[in-house]
């Protein structure tokens, strides 16, 4: 089956730094794909150039068939890749429905038909009851929450989740890892940067593992945690995360 996502041989280099190195990777329509490594591997990065915010050195990035390749990041957004930024972005003079709104606004053109879109993305997110409440005063987690209603308020087919479990409490990572997980079967396929680890491992349906901008691994969970090349690149030790 031709995959919803197709990442072809792709580099990014700033100056003398190759911070993405020939990365091949494909995702499938239906899947919540786990990307992880150290700190410096290339995730946001690669992230960046699909959503078309950095240009590719060298290579070639495939959506639904069509090369976006040298998109620009509204372009991309339009034809369905929703993201979220690893440090929230929110526009903090607007209110929390008007910043969900702006990413309605690429599916809807009706103010009221984007305010409806934004009020049920919150709600589906767990932000019913901040509606009203200024961004200055939300908590880590809730801008977190914020941020994914801005990835989904687009509607998108594919959504890029950037280290949206970071700073959340334990009871807040449970809750986050249940939505995730039932994304796919909504019809929203995931790729997901995480460091926290026992969420996306319980979570992802294949994992891939970035060192030094190149794919080092690729494999089901289980079999990660266990991985020789893995466990020296970043887990440190065996993962046990059932
Ligand atoms: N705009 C940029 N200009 C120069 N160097 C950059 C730029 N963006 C990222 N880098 C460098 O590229 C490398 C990869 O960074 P990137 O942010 O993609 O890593 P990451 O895997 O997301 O790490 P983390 O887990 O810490 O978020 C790092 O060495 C980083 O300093
Ligand atoms: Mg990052």
């Amino acid at each position: 089956m031709t995959p919803l996502l197709e990442i072809r041989n792709v580099s990014c280099r700033f100056g003398a730094l190759l911070a993405v190195n020939k990365v091949s990777l494909q995702v499938a329509k239906g899947e919540l794909l786990g990307l992880m490594g150290p700190n410096g591997a290339g995730k946001s990065t690669l992230f960046n150039l699909i959503a078309g915010v950095l240009p590719p050195t060298a290579g070639e990035i495939v959506f639904d068939g069509k090369s976006i390749t040298d998109c620009k990041p509204y372009d991309v957004a339009r034809i369905g890749i929703g993201r979220t930024f690893q440090i929230p972005k929110p526009y903090r003079q607007l209110s929390i429905v008007e910043n969900v709104m702006l990413t309605a606004f690429l599916r809807e053109k009706t103010t009221a038909g984007a305010r409806r879109i934004a009020e049920e993305t919150l709600a589906d997110v767990g932000l019913a009851d901040y509606m009203g409440t200024p961004i200055n005063a939300l908590t880590v987690g809730l801008l977190k929450r914020l941020e994914v209603a801005r990835a989904l308020a687009m509607r998108p087919k594919l959504v890029l989740f950037d280290e949206i479990m970071a700073g959340l409490t334990p009871t807040e990572v449970g809750s986050m890892t249940k939505f995730v997980a039932g994304l796919p079967a909504r019809g929203i396929t995931v790729v997901w940067v995480e460091h926290v680890l026992y969420a996306i491992m319980k979570t992802a349906t294949r994992m891939v593992v970035l060192n030094r901008g190149e794919v080092i691994a690729e494999g089901a969970p289980a079999m990660l945690a266990r991985a020789p090349a893995v466990v020296k690149a970043y887990l440190g030790e065996e993962m046990d995360f059932a």
